[in-house]
């Protein structure tokens, strides 16, 4: 049986992918199926805290008793999750950093054999919890092909959050991270770290949890 430790706690998740479009029939996004963030959501709910998941476009059905609000971009990512950032806050969902500037009205036509796309930075939606006055406590993830601790450490420090699972993604990371139902998660906070090893993303999330419970304030906002 599991314990009842976020009784009471709003708990708000991103998961998935987002979708940046080109066109009316094109976009830009990544290779995020969902599963770590609708793990992370089920597992926050079976502990008792009230969840809303905040998913861009995905094909998983949504754990029971769960608030799921459904995006596409990061921009409606970002709106959807400043509407109620809970008391803590994980950020899970593969954001594109970048947007197609201005999304073409009409279906782009096939033209000359090359042609340049120009990108927007998208706002980062970590970063704007975590710099709220009335900030939730704030884990973010690090999905890095390379140098796993240094470049989640520089995250964790860059978006001023209280805690950050890097895992590995890529040719490196077989059998983990995207799209698996596995995964490994190196979890780092200020002052510490702890490795946890390749497991289902169903036990992880528990895992993930019991790190984020023994450093947040016990129930209260921070
Ligand atoms: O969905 P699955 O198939 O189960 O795969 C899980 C996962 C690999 C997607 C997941 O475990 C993971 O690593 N999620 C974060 C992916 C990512 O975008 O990482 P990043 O290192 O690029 O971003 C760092 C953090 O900033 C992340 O918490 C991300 O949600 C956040 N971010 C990034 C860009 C942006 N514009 N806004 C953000 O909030």
């Amino acid at each position: 049986l599991r314990p009842r430790d976020f009784d009471g706690v709003a708990v708000t998740i991103t998961a998935g992918p987002t979708r940046e479009a080109l066109d009316p029939v094109r976009f830009l996004s990544n290779h995020s199926s969902g599963k770590m963030g609708f793990a992370l959501a089920a597992a926050a709910r079976a502990r008792g805290a009230r969840v809303r998941l905040v998913a861009g476009p995905v094909a998983l059905d949504t754990p029971v008793g769960i608030e799921r609000i459904d995006v596409e971009s990061a921009e409606q990512m970002l709106e959807s999750v400043l509407a109620g950032p809970g008391d803590l806050f994980i950020g899970c969902a593969a954001v594109a950093d970048y947007r197609p500037g201005l999304p073409a009205a009409e279906k782009i036509k096939k033209q000359e054999a090359r042609i340049t796309l120009e990108l927007e930075r998208n706002p980062d939606i970590l970063a704007a919890v975590a710099g709220l006055a009335q900030r939730p406590f704030a884990v973010g993830f690090a999905a890095e092909t390379q140098d796993l601790v240094v470049n989640a450490r520089n995250k964790l420090r860059n978006k001023h959050l209280d805690l950050i699972a890097a895992n590995l993604v890529g040719e490196r990371a077989e059998g983990r991270g995207f799209n698996s139902d596995y995964n490994a998660l190196h979890v780092i906070w200020e002052g510490g770290d702890d490795a946890l090893p390749l497991m289902r993303k169903s036990e992880l999330a528990h895992r993930l949890l019991d790190r984020v419970r023994a450093r947040m304030p016990n129930g209260e906002k921070v």
